[in-house]
């Protein structure tokens, strides 16, 4: 999945045709300057093509794209890659801080090239597109909760701004392709989710706390800072609402739960090992003070709120970590 994918975001183009009508914007009025969406390829309209829903999804190795695809494929008998497609999720890129900072130039390359890529994908084919992009977008934010109205405070010279920045050019591309060129997009605000099959050593908190089994908890300082926790099952359903709607967004899809990364220690500390130990370490440059979403228009437009708590999840995951782990549940 990962090769085909790669090839994709090397060597798809766009090509110029036309179609109706585009779909309202729900972010502020720019419908006067949309042009109407590409036609869709001739053999999209052939009778093998009629048969099925096709839907690309980039990133589909990954944690929550993996989950993507169990439920998408839940009622479907796609083929594992066909490239006249009628939806992309476009979820390709590291969403680990030690993954995306390793490599920066890669990281920006795929949200800037990859993402025009698959808007160049979705222009020759008339698909309907969604990038998953997230609350990075909002830096360290000066207002709380975050709203999509808010633009956000970003460092665009930081070491998280392959990142930050690479989503907000991402969010940009989706806006300019519609505008221009009358794409049927839609734009995910992520923020952080957790749960089974996420990578065990990929630094983000909540891997981190959980597959530590006797070592110590280790908070960044000073532990104040807060984020909110959306379950891998919440985050899809509404991921999938948000593709089949008619909102282009970008909507915030997230869990208002907030915690301070020294409740969050404190609770996996109770649910998981009452004997281990928490200590502070210094933090990482740009780390935000803190990170909740406003979910008022994914419940309005979406009819989506999260529905498992983090107190619920989290020993699902622990399960999920054990199990690959080889680790026995405590007694
Ligand atoms: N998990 C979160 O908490 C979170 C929060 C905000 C936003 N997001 C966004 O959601 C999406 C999925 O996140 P995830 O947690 O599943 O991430 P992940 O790191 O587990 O998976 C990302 C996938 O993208 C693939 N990928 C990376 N670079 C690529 C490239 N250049 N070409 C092709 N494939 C490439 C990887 O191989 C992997 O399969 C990402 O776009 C991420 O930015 C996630």
């Amino acid at each position: 999945m990962i090769v085909e994918i790669q090839i994709l975001i090397n060597w798809f183009g766009g090509s110029e045709k036309s179609r109706t009508m585009a779909k309202e914007m729900t972010n502020g009025d720019h419908s006067s300057s949309i042009k109407p969406p590409p036609m869709p390829s001739p053999l999209r309209f052939s009778k093998f093509f009629q048969s099925s829903m096709r839907i690309l999804v980039t990133g589909g190795a990954g944690f929550i794209g993996s989950h993507l695809v169990d439920k998408l494929m839940e009622n479907e008998k796609n083929e594992p890659l066909l490239v006249e497609v009628d939806q992309i999720y476009h979820l390709a890129c590291p969403a680990s801080p030690i993954f995306y900072k390793y490599n920066p130039v890669k990281t920006i390359k795929t949200n800037v090239i990859g993402t025009l890529n698959m808007l160049g994908l979705a222009k020759r084919v008339g698909a309907r597109i969604l990038l998953t992009s997230t609350s990075e977008v909002y830096g360290d934010p000066l207002i709380h909760p975050q709203t999509e109205s808010y633009w956000g405070n970003a460092n665009p010279i930081g070491v998280r701004s392959c990142y930050d920045e690479g989503k907000r050019v991402a969010e940009t591309l989706m806006f300019d392709y519609h505008r221009q060129y009358g794409i049927e997009i839609r734009i995910a605000r992520i923020f952080n989710t957790y749960g089974p099959r996420m990578n065990i050593d990929d630094g983000r908190v909540v891997s981190n706390f959980i597959c530590k089994h006797n070592e110590p908890l280790t908070v960044q300082a000073p532990g104040t800072q807060t984020r909110s926790f959306c379950y891998v099952s919440d985050m899809v359903d509404g991921l999938i609402r948000l593709m089949e709607g008619e909102n282009t967004g970008s909507i915030n899809i997230g869990n208002p739960g907030e915690f301070t990364m020294l409740e969050l220690a404190e609770t996996v500390k109770e649910l998981i090992n009452p004997d281990v130990e928490i200590t502070m370490v210094e933090n990482t440059p740009d780390d935000p003070r803190q990170r909740k979403p406003d979910i008022t228009k994914a419940k309005e437009l979406l009819g989506w709120e999260p529905k498992i708590k983090l107190r619920n999840g989290l020993p699902l995951m622990e399960d999920d970590f054990r199990l690959r782990l080889g680790v026995p549940r405590r007694k």
